[in-house]
C-alpha cells in the first residue's frame, strides 16, 4: 500500500475508534439522564463507527488469526506497562494533575493483569486450545480484571466492592 493511503487509513482507524468509545460514554451519560432513546442512538452510531474502524483495519491488512492477534495484544499491554503508563504517570505527578495521575495509575495496574491473562491465552492457543472456560470480572471504576472464580470482595486497585463488578 502507498504510504499516504496507509497513513490516512491509520488516522481514520484512530478517529473512528475514538468516536466509538466517545459515543459509548455519551450513551452512559444519557442513561443517567434517563433518556433511553438517546442511549439507543449513541449506541447504534457507536456500532457504525466500530464497523468503519474495522473496515479501515481490514484495508490496512491487520485482520489476522488469533496467534498473531494475541501476540499483538500482549505486545500492546507490555508497551503500556513498561514504557507508556509509567512515564505518563510520572508526568502527571510532576505537573500535579491529580485526575491524570489516578487514571494512568488505574490503567497501569490493570494492564499488568491483562498481560498475564494474555500470556496464558497465548500458551493455550499454541496448543490450539481455546481460552479457559471461566468468567472475567471487570471493576467499573478502575478496570481491574479478574479471570476465573468470582470477583474479589474488594478491588485490590481502587477498593470498589464486589457487587459492582461487571461479569463477562
Ligand atoms: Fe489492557
Ligand atoms: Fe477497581
Amino acid at each position: 500500500m502507498r504510504k499516504m493511503t496507509e497513513d490516512d487509513l491509520k488516522s481514520a482507524f484512530a478517529g473512528e475508534s475514538q468516536a466509538h468509545i466517545k459515543y459509548l460514554i455519551f450513551a452512559e451519560v444519557a442513561e443517567k439522564e434517563n433518556k433511553p432513546n438517546l442511549v439507543r442512538l449513541f449506541k447504534a452510531i457507536a456500532h457504525a463507527e466500530f464497523i468503519h474502524a474495522k473496515n479501515h483495519f481490514r484495508a490496512l491488512g491487520n485482520i489476522k488469526k488469533s496467534d498473531e492477534n494475541l501476540a499483538s495484544a500482549y505486545n500492546g499491554e507490555d508497551y503500556e506497562i513498561e514504557e507508556m503508563y509509567p512515564v505518563f504517570n510520572e508526568t502527571a505527578k510532576f505537573q500535579n494533575e491529580k485526575q491524570a495521575e489516578i487514571s494512568t495509575h488505574f490503567a497501569l495496574e490493570a494492564e499488568k493483569l491483562h498481560r498475564e491473562i494474555y500470556k496464558t491465552a497465548i500458551e493455550l492457543n499454541k496448543q490450539n486450545k481455546d481460552f479457559l472456560d471461566q468468567n472475567v470480572f471487570i471493576c467499573p471504576v478502575c478496570g481491574h480484571t479478574h479471570a476465573g472464580g468470582e470477583a474479589p470482595d474488594k478491588c485490590p486497585i481502587c477498593g470498589t466492592l464486589k457487587d459492582k463488578y461487571v461479569k463477562f
